[in-house]
């Protein structure tokens, strides 16, 4: 349903050029729910953005790649047919409810607004499909609080509107991106099962992007590793956490806090993920690599085959592999 390859993003700044996506490949099935994890300024989001259309540009400018989305190609769609295909067919949900909803408009109005623009349903209609929206959302009192405005819900609520927003037209594609990173814990368990749930129930390809490796592996099918740019590894959501195929993965494995490993020390990465102006030569994960070796430092990996329907960028997947099973 959803097929990029070789995509490019590039921000050109005062401050000099960022490659903030160099080379990014992503296939997503219908019903089918990927995860794209990296740590912060890895380039997810703006992966997210160009995937949408949605890219600020400038400064950023997509330089490379093709976005195949049901049989186009969204890079050459006219901007007209691409917002028309946003919220109707795909859409995005925000980490940050309260800036992404608007203000001045009551909840019920601006899911209703959804309908009646789209869908040219009539004003009571409209109503009736918000509240209803809101109630699927398990949103208590729907009816009632369809009357308020988003600074009147809780981050979790507000997070459930965002929701109820995307799921509207019944898109074919969701691109979740940090869905639940400002809630508290138990509140993003609520949100993450919701959305899970959800997309069973619409049969709808998600895209979850994350920092957090820890909320993905009840919900994703797959990950997709997100590192300066690219995508070092991509698996099985089952195999990459049996059998790490990159040091970076590994590395992001060992850092979750685990109960079997109370009061023992977070195997944390070393260092800091480079900034995308000036990424390393070579291996962009060389600097903080416990593996690198001399090759490591000039020979960029491609995305190899590690095994049946899995991806590793780094010259020693082998290796890792053997490790790790
Ligand atoms: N509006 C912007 N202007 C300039 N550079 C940007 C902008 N948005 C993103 N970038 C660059 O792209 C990099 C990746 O950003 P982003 O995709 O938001 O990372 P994340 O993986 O945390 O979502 C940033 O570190 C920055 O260098
Ligand atoms: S290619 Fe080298 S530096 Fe990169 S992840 Fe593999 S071992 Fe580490
Ligand atoms: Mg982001």
């Amino acid at each position: 349903m959803l097929d990029v390859r070789g995509l490019r993003v590039e921000f050109r700044t005062r401050d000099g050029v960022a490659r903030a996506v160099n080379g990014v490949d992503l296939r997503v099935a219908a019903g089918e729910t990927l995860a794209v994890l990296g740590e912060s300024g890895s380039g997810k989001s703006v992966t997210a953005q160009a995937v949408m259309g949605i890219l600020d540009t400038p400064p950023g400018h997509i330089t490379g790649g093709e976005v195949r989305f049901r049989g186009r190609d969204l890079l050459t769609l006219p901007e007209e047919q691409r917002r028309r295909l946003r919220g109707a067919e795909m859409a995005m949900i925000f980490q940050d409810a309260l800036s992404a909803l608007n203000p001045v408009l009551t909840v019920g109005d601006q899911l209703a607004e959804m309908f009646l623009v789209h869908r040219g349903t009539s004003r009571r209609e409209a109503r009736a499909r918000a509240v209803e929206l809101m109630d699927r959302v398990r949103i208590p009192a729907a009816a009632q609080r369809a009357r308020d405005y988003p600074h009147q819900f809780s981050g979790g609520m507000r997070q459930r509107v965002m929701i109820a927003m995307a799921l509207a037209l019944e898109p074919a594609l969701i691109i979740a991106d940090e869905p639940t990173t400002a809630l508290d814990v138990t509140v993003q368990a609520q949100v993450m099962d919701l959305l899970a749930e959800l997309r069973r129930e619409y049969a709808m390809g998600l895209v979850l992007i994350t920092h957090d490796l820890g909320v993905v592996a009840d919900v994703a099918d797959r990950i997709a590793v997100m590192y300066a740019g690219r995508i070092v590894e991509e698996a099985p959501v089952h195999d990459l956490y049996k059998a790490p195929a990159h040091p970076y993965t590994r590395g992001l494995l060992d850092s979750i806090p685990r109960l079997d490993r109370k009061g023992t020390e977070l195997d944390a990465i070393r260092g800091l993920p480079p900034s995308l102006t000036d990424i390393p030569p070579g291996c962009a994960f060389h600097p903080r690599c416990p593996r690198a070796r001399d090759e490591c430092l000039t020979d960029v990996p491609p995305l190899y085959a590690a095994g049946e329907d899995r991806g590793s960028a780094c010259h020693f997947w082998r290796e890792c592999l053997h490790d790790a099973g």
